[in-house]
């Protein structure tokens, strides 16, 4: 953090998500935000702009809030590059090729694993990522699910524990044993480094009693529920999710009216992730079904080496406009207030006076261009706690 106060100035169009007219993005025209402490300490017309130390000028571009990637697998070895070549060429995603990347991280040394981590965060940031969370799940034993969120952690506060991603080789002919092992001495070696629990609620992974009982372990040692559903065909994840109060269910692609119904009635949030539909060749989510129940939706990469292995908040937005029907503007809201709400996050995802100076000035004069300039590197700059990037 700098000491001394930052006025960004000269602001086109501030996207402050503060929730307070029927915009949900808080747009205010010809603005100016000031800086404290690493904290917004006021926003208003650039014309009523107080003093500060230092000076932005926007040019009259478009601030908005840092994104939050509420959902990316960034502790892993190696890639299945080859594996997406196939399915380019007709092959089906399965999952199946998540025991290759536990075979390479588990062989990897601390290092190298910390080193990609930086590699992704870094790529993140440079596209307007400011909070990301992050998950083990390329472990699968005591050691290797501990050390991934213990490096995890060096990165982010929001870290979650996946040792109930599928059940690795050395288990596969006993799977309640495995998930002895994930509630057992797995989750108390994980869990001094993690906030959050997340199974792969799914066929080929783990049912419902299974993840029903994982999380409730997780739960019983402090951390916050999150879960995989619903990715690759209809299931129970999303009903269990809002049954035990999860901050979110991520993929929902396949969805049942009672799911959608659980959903709209719930603080549980919705997070979808277009990123690997795409990479997949799939359908994509109905995220229209989704707002127009009322549900929170929250927009996140998926960033990792199988069904999705892409960094880019704003690709996923221009995917969530093009492809699932998404306004623009509920697509920014769901990849920054919306990925804030899927952490459970006040501090961040909205630029209003109190929350963390994580910002992006684009290169372009409103948040639409995001999606009608895709593939282009809109990021002019990044500010991540009132620290210029
Ligand atoms: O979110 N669905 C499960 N986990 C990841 C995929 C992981 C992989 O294929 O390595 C996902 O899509
Ligand atoms: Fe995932």
């Amino acid at each position: 953090m700098t000491r001394g106060s930052l006025l960004v100035d000269h602001i086109g169009e501030l996207v402050t998500n503060d929730g307070r007219d029927a915009d949900p993005l808080g747009v205010r025209r010809d603005a100016a935000l000031l800086v404290e402490d690493g904290e917004v300490a006021w926003t208003g017309p650039a014309r009523h702009a107080p003093a500060a130390d230092r000076r932005i000028d926007a040019g009259g571009a478009a601030v908005l809030p840092g994104f939050v990637d509420s959902h990316a697998h960034l502790v892993f070895a190696g890639d299945r590059a080859a594996e997406f070549a196939a399915r380019m060429a007709g092959e089906r995603y399965t999952g199946g090729g998540i025991r290759t990347t536990v075979g390479a991280t588990r062989a990897a040394s601390d290092d190298d694993l910390r080193a990609t981590v930086g590699r992704l965060r870094g790529e993140m940031l440079r596209q307007g990522t400011t909070t990301v969370e992050i998950k083990s799940g390329y472990g699968l034993n005591v050691a290797d699910e501990a050390r991934s969120l213990r490096i995890a952690a060096e990165f982010t506060d929001d870290t979650t524990f996946l040792g109930a991603h599928v059940v690795p080789a050395e288990y596969a002919d006993r799977p309640d044993d495995y998930v002895g092992l994930v509630c057992g001495p797995m989750l108390a070696a994980a869990a001094p480094y993690a906030r959050w629990i997340d199974v792969f609620c799914e066929r080929g992974a783990f049912d419902a009693d299974h993840a029903r009982a994982i999380l409730a372990c997780g739960q019983a040692a402090g951390l916050g529920v999150r879960l995989h559903a619903n990715q690759l065909g209809p299931g129970p994840g999303v009903r269990l999710g809002v049954e035990l109060g999860a901050a979110s269910v991520d993929h929902c692609t396949h969805l049942t009216d009672a799911d959608v119904d659980a959903l709209a009635g719930s603080e549980t949030v919705a997070t979808l992730l277009p990123g690997a539909e795409f990479s997949t060749r799939s359908p994509y989510p109905d995220a229209r079904r989704l707002l127009d129940a009322g549900v929170t939706v929250a927009l996140a990469t998926d960033c990792n080496p199988g069904s999705s292995y892409t960094s880019s908040m704003p690709f996923c937005v221009a995917l969530a406009v093009r492809e699932m029907r998404m306004t623009p503007a509920e697509a920014v809201w769901a990849a920054t207030a919306g990925g804030a709400a899927a952490l459970r996050r006040t501090d961040v995802g909205r630029l209003t006076p109190g929350a963390r100076a994580d910002l992006i000035i684009l290169d372009a004069p409103s948040h639409l261009h995001l999606a009608y300039r895709p593939g282009v590197p809109l990021i002019r700059q990044v500010l991540h706690n009132g620290v210029p990037r």
